[in-house]
């Protein structure tokens, strides 16, 4: 066990939003580093299974319940040392897109966590925020090899959505928090998460699952040329907890892979190792969201030394496995569409 690791062995963790993907799979790695780690999560998209070792072998509580009634957010956060604030209204593309107001909630919510954090003297908050932050505007040309550094967050803002001003203004609350407050805390933009027990409203697992069921032809949105840095789920969490580890200024930093995937590749070969050839037929006009995403990860290099460690061809390799291992064709059938843009 090195330092760090001893630094979380018994420590008091809250996981809101622990049920999910990103957060069981955050919970894994707490739990294994010896934290006493709890999780708030109301399951309207995180799933009990998803923690269900931990809670049947007594090594995670879990509280379920709904963190925008503030009484609730009070009582389940006191006495928590470090709290990774992972719920929120989100799902994939097409949830943020078609669903504004639900995820405009995440002002409140996130609000009503942050001041309930700082009410019962919680040491440390960490924030999953987004790539969604980035300016639009500077997202719109696949052919530019444009990498986006945390510093061109700022004037004119032009945020992804209301999830993505949402997730803009919880990063700013916390740096105004910490500045005034002194709540130490930290901001994660996450980009673009695969990896088990992701779910099919997000493009990697949907292309899995129209491979799985044999989709024929195969459905493309957009053209195909969008641009994305999908990044893999355990290197997700090692930065997070890496930032929980070395940030107290409420900074944010991109955790992000620096390799640019197009759409169709990623479905090329998702088909190639499922051994599955269809047709492709291209949607142009369903939710693509930007055309060139991908983060510069240099900061998270410099403050937290990370760097992460899952080329994108073996993550995309692991998750089909894990979903063709898992998964039963006729669920995954019978509600597949609605899926794509729900939650
Ligand atoms: N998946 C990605 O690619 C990605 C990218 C950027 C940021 N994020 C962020 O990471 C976090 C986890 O996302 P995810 O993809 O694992 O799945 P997710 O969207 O299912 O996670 C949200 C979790 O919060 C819970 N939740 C929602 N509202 C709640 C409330 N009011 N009270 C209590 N619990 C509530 C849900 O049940 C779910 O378990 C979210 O904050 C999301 O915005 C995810």
């Amino acid at each position: 066990m090195t330092a760090q690791d001893s630094m979380w062995q018994g420590r008091r963790v809250l996981v809101t939003g622990g049920a999910s993907f990103i957060g069981s799979n955050l919970v894994d790695a707490l739990v294994g580093r010896g934290a006493e780690v709890t999780v708030v999560d109301d399951l309207t998209s995180g799933k009990r299974e998803n923690i269900a070792t931990h809670l049947d072998a007594g090594r995670v509580e879990f509280v379920n319940a709904d963190l925008r009634e503030q009484d609730v957010a009070h009582e389940v956060i006191r006495g928590s040392e470090t709290v990774f604030h992972l719920a929120a209204d989100h799902g994939g593309r097409g949830y943020v897109e078609l669903h504004q107001a639900a995820c405009a909630g995440n002002l409140m919510l996130d609000g009503i966590v942050f001041d309930a954090c700082r009410r019962t003297g919680v040491e440390k908050v960490i924030f999953a925020s987004s790539g969604c932050v980035y300016p639009n505007h500077l997202q719109t040309r696949p052919s530019e090899v444009v990498y986006l550094t945390e510093d061109i967050v700022g004037p004119p803002y032009d945020c992804d959505n209301t999830y993505g001003w949402a997730k803009l203004m919880g990063e700013m609350t916390l740096k105004a928090m910490a500045a005034d407050y002194g709540l130490r805390s930290a901001s994660c933009r996450y980009f673009t998460v695969y990896g088990p027990r992701g779910c099919e409203n997000h493009a990697v697992i949907a292309m899995i699952a129209r491979a799985f069921i044999e989709q024929d032809p195969f459905v493309v949105w957009g053209t195909g040329e969008q641009i994305r840095n999908w990044t893999y789920v355990s290197d997700i969490v090692e930065g997070t907890i890496l930032a929980a580890e070395h940030i107290d200024d409420g900074t944010a930093i991109n955790l992000g892979t620096m390799e640019r995937v197009r759409v169709i590749d990623a479905v090329r070969e998702v088909c190639d190792y499922t051994g599955f050839s269809p047709k492709l037929a291209f949607e142009p006009d369903m939710p693509t969201g930007p055309l060139n995403r991908v983060a510069d990860n240099s900061l998270a290099a410099q403050l937290l030394s990370w760097k992460p460690q899952v080329p994108f061809r073996e993550g995309l390799h692991r998750t089909i496995d894990w979903y063709f291992a898992n998964k039963d064709r006729a669920e995954v059938r019978k509600d597949f569409e609605t899926h794509l843009t729900e939650r």
